[in-house]
């Protein structure tokens, strides 16, 4: 990959990354259709990062399909597949950590310890394969997007990030390769997420400004049988918590449905 993506560099070719963890669905496929109209190489990446997931995670069933992505990849014009295995990207434990402070101090961090590090720094380690230009995220993991859009300014890695709106199902219900994991009574009562999101939109745009109503409008919406991890409003920028709502601010939660761990969120501006 770091050949290919030299010999594209000296061509003057630009070259957009969009990383994954595979099972695509409709979402990625907007961040490769975005990519695509980016620049001129388009490299996905698949990688499923051992480092992200904690010990009582989904790591060992994370739904994986190569051919069903490649399929898709090619659909969507990707010019490289890049699909590492763990002992390429890991021939060793490694040493090296990336910590982005602050940006982690609430939402999914303190309840998945270590994720951002592992993101932060297996992102690193594709920017330095691929050297892309433009790398393309979206933004259902919003956290992940603000973590990996400093790591690169402070690190001065010199790649463009861009983040791209969250896709729907129909019924509202975020696309996520998790969602594979529901039975269809758990992905009815998945569907009480998007509800809670939108319920305290309603509120805000009722001229509610306050979080603790806020929040306490999108957890009344939330099903029998679904398990709160967090509903918590912080500002777009810094992710420190919110009490009134003066500039954008972020309404993000977390909820079991069973065992399955699903996450939304929404701005909330103007
Ligand atoms: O969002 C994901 O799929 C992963 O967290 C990422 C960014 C590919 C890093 O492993």
């Amino acid at each position: 990959m770091r050949i290919r993506s030299d010999d594209f560099r000296r061509d003057g070719r630009a070259i957009v990354l969009v990383p994954t963890m595979g099972y695509l669905h409709d979402g990625h496929v907007s961040l490769l259709t975005a990519g695509r109209a980016r620049g001129d190489i388009l490299v996905l990446s698949i990688f499923v990062n051992p480092t992200q997931f904690g010990p009582n995670e989904d790591y060992a069933r994370y739904p994986r399909d190569l051919a069903g992505d490649l399929a898709k990849a090619h659909a969507a014009g990707v010019d490289f597949a890049f699909v590492p295995t763990a002992a390429a990207m890991y021939p060793r434990a490694p040493l090296t950590r990336i910590v982005v402070d602050t940006l982690t101090d609430g939402l999914c961090s303190p309840r998945r310890p270590g994720h951002f590090v592992g993101v932060a720094s297996v992102v690193a380690k594709l920017f330095h394969v691929v050297q892309p230009h433009v790398a393309i995220f979206g933004e259902k993991d919003y956290q992940q997007l603000m973590v990996i859009r400093r790591m690169a300014a402070d690190l001065d890695v010199g790649v463009e990030i861009v983040g791209m709106p969250i896709v729907r199902e129909r019924d509202g219900l975020a696309m996520s390769s998790r969602n594979a994991y529901l039975s269809s009574d758990e992905r009815v009562r998945a569907l009480s997420l998007s509800r809670a999101l939108a319920a305290a939109e309603a509120r805000f745009r009722d001229g509610e400004r306050a979080a603790t109503a806020l929040i306490a409008a999108a957890k009344a919406e939330i099903a029998d049988g679904v398990t709160v991890d967090y509903v918590e409003l912080v500002d777009t920028d810094t992710l420190q918590p919110v009490d009134t709502i003066v500039r954008p601010a972020l309404l993000a939660l977390a909820a079991f449905v069973g065992k399955t761990r699903l996450i939304d969120n929404r701005v909330l501006s103007g």
